[in-house]
């Protein structure tokens, strides 16, 4: 991760978040990977429930739970594991928005959306954000790890997922906003 001020330097976190469709309707909310808590802190503000937040990394863990210390926001549970090797810890249909955002370049993306689908409650959205699939963007995975917004398309209607719509978020980055519709799949 580059150095706190420069990440924030690339979003608008509160106008993605909107655009993303996470609003009051939102009651409980997940986010894989929070680095710096830099959508984590605004979407907790917004929503009326948890805001889980896991990082591998005790580092941007502490300085989640920091930043909403700071912001006097009680309801984000920051969490350290890996999501990859222990999935997030959280119930079945617990959530109503997961935040999978400039982490679908790991190794085994599916299993990350298997993770959400499992976790979502029927209706709930996922929320997908990544660097341009261009190598002009100023950071940003290496363009042979760099899923292209059709790729992530079709690792997410894989995973059961329907209906996406996508987002020019600019300067760098697209959103794609995905729904786990009522139909019974199994977890
Ligand atoms: C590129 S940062 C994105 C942070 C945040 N989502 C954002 O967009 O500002 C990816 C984060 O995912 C975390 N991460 C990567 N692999 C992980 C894993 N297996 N389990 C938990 N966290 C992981 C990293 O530590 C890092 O903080």
């Amino acid at each position: 991760m580059p150095h706190k001020e420069m990440w924030e330097g690339f979003f608008n976190p509160a106008q993605t978040l909107a655009v993303m469709g996470l609003d009051k309707d939102v009651t409980d909310a997940a986010e894989f990977g929070c680095g710096y808590g830099t959508f984590t802190i605004p979407a907790a503000k917004m929503i009326r429930g948890a805001m889980h937040a896991i990082d591998i990394d005790a580092e941007m863990v502490a300085q989640t739970k920091e930043a909403a210390g700071k912001a006097g926001l009680k309801n984000v549970n920051a969490v350290l594991r890996d999501f990859v090797a222990e999935g997030t810890g959280l119930n079945n249909e617990s959530v109503d928005y997961v935040m999978l955002f400039n982490i679908l370049h790991i190794e085994d993306p599916g299993a990350l959306l298997r993770e959400a689908w499992r976790i979502l409650r029927r209706g709930g959205k996922l929320g997908i954000i990544h660097w341009n699939y261009d190598p002009a963007t100023p950071r940003g995975p290496s363009m042979d790890i760099r899923p292209k917004p059709e790729q992530c398309i079709q690792w997410a209607r894989e995973a059961g997922f329907s209906g996406p719509v996508q987002y020019d978020l600019k300067p760098y980055h697209y959103g794609i906003v995905l729904t786990k519709q009522g139909a019974i799949r199994r977890i």
